[in-house]
């Protein structure tokens, strides 16, 4: 904002500056939907909404916009759960709601060119039409927009086979705060020619450039899937059935979730929700296989559980016998997306820790959340092979949580295993003060100086994950 005027003369200017097609894209009043993403966080109602529907009126937007220096916040679907897509006083939404569209499926180059507001489940759907598959799948697929799950590096169930947002994206368009298109829709998966750029922009959280349009990266449609449910005893035999599960299924293994027992219990609570193993068991495994041959997949995925069952690393299992099961098996796990509703206000955390530690994380972590907050509860799960748990804390029927004492239980905890403070959801601004824990100062510093080498005047995205 200008130095000698007040905030509403500048988004005054900034609105009277604003061609007519741009006027048109303003949603007024902004419906409350617009007013925050699915963090825990307080709603806040930005001073304008405007949903453009070409990269060229994303442009021109961005362009007036730092003329005048308004903030300008990004948003897709909104389930991003550290506050990044939650609008700024003062500032302007630019959400990609009407951006939507797949333009192109190219089967030989294996990709798909698609409008950045486009929700997951439809770049799924349209894929599996075409015959081929987009793996990136994760519980808020419904509504979660595809430029925001590369503007976060989404990781989500098929990290394990297929990597995380940065490994299916091949090429984007962006838009930089001053309003200059970058096109770097490459369809190369080979394009060794200078600097990444498009790496730069995937996992920024809108704080870098405004991405309108993505190249994916395609894979085959799988010719078969399995899946079993598991229940072990200890944190020792999910290890044992992992590293069994590397070795006999090979590149064929597509998942691998580990569910605490408080976990357990708590999704069995969501209505429709029904366990599909009988008896007690400590840990629960979620373990996906995807081949290419019905009986020669099904053999091997057989064999492998039953060596388990001889080995005594499994006490029990439930094998999917079709589409259907598997499915269900995941309703199980996707069951933390209704949390909301069954346990009310919570926080929830994305640590990355060593895959052998994260048992004795949990246990140490719930310890420190309970000392930090009398009364307070956590649960734990998440995509363990690949580094990955999940924890809700919440101090159950309060509808004010205690928010800072609890983060600051769970990353002084997360430290002490020399831990990621985010692996798959970003830093937003509930994480920002914990980003040291996690990066060094010469790292943050770079990061600084990249922030203010594209955003000079600090427009995009202010105040989430780093301060320039
Ligand atoms: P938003 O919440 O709208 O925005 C997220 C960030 O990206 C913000 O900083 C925003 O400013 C920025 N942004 C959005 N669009 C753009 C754009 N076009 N250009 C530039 N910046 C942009 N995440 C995982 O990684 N793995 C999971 O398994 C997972 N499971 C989830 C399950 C549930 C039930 C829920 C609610 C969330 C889950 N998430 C998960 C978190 C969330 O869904 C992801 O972070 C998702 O990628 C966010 O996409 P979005 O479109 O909703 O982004
Ligand atoms: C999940 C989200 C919370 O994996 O990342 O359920
Ligand atoms: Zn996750």
């Amino acid at each position: 904002m200008r130095a000698g005027r007040d905030s509403n003369q500048c988004l005054q200017a900034f609105l009277d500056d604003l061609p007519d097609q741009l006027c048109a894209s303003r949603i007024d009043p902004v419906p409350p939907r617009n007013h925050n993403d699915w963090s825990a966080l307080s709603p806040q109602q930005p001073a304008a909404l405007f949903c453009p529907r070409t990269t060229q009126d994303v442009a021109m937007l961005l362009q007036v916009a730092n003329a005048h220096q308004i903030a300008v916040v990004p948003q897709g679907g909104l389930t991003g759960l550290c506050g990044g897509a939650r609008p700024i006083a003062g500032g302007v939404a630019l959400s990609l709601e009407k951006m939507t569209g797949i333009e192109e499926i190219d089967t030989a180059a294996a990709t798909m060119t698609v409008l950045a507001g486009t929700p997951l489940e439809v770049v799924q759907n349209a894929a599996a039409d075409a015959g081929v598959y987009f793996p990136l799948d994760l519980g808020a697929r419904g509504s979660c927009a595809i430029g925001g799950n590369a503007a976060t590096n989404a990781g989500g169930n098929r990290v394990i086979r297929y990597g995380m947002m940065r490994d299916l994206v091949l090429g984007l368009e962006v838009v930089l705060a001053d309003g200059t298109v970058i096109d770097a829709t490459s369809k190369l998966i080979k394009n060794n020619t200078g600097y990444d750029l498009r790496q730069m922009f995937i996992g920024s959280e809108g704080t870098l450039g405004v991405i309108t349009r993505l190249v994916l990266r395609l894979y085959p449609l799988p010719g078969c899937t399995h899946a079993a449910l598991c229940g072990l005893a200890d944190y020792g035999s999910v290890l044992r059935l992992l590293d069994g599960a590397r070795r006999k299924l090979g590149p064929t293994l597509s998942a691998f979730e580990v569910m605490w027992p408080d976990y357990w219990q708590v999704a069995c609570e969501v209505p429709g929700v029904r366990d599909p193993l009988q008896g007690q068991h400590v840990f629960r495994v979620l373990i996906e296989a995807q081949g290419t041959d019905e009986d020669a997949d099904s053999d091997r995925f057989n064999a492998f559980l039953e060596d388990m069952f001889q080995a005594s690393v499994v006490e029990d299992a439930v094998l999917s016998q079709s589409i259907a099961d598997v499915k269900a098996f995941w309703g199980v796990r996707d069951a933390c997306a209704e949390f909301k509703a069954t346990l009310g206000p919570h926080l929830a955390y994305d640590v990355g820790l060593p895959t052998g530690q994260a048992d004795d994380f949990a246990k140490d972590c719930a310890v420190a959340i309970e000392m930090a907050v009398l009364g307070a509860r956590s649960v734990y799960y998440g995509h363990v092979a690949d580094g990955n748990l999940h924890l809700l804390a919440w101090l159950p029927g309060s509808d004010d949580q205690p928010a800072k004492a609890l983060d600051a239980a769970v990353y002084a905890t997360v430290r002490k295993f020399g831990g990621s403070v985010s692996a798959e959801h970003g830093i937003g601004t509930t994480k920002k003060p914990y980003l040291q824990y996690s990066r060094s100062e010469a790292e943050m510093a770079l990061m600084r100086r990249i922030k203010t080498a594209l955003d000079p005047n600090g427009i995009l995205n202010p105040g989430k994950v780093i301060d320039a």
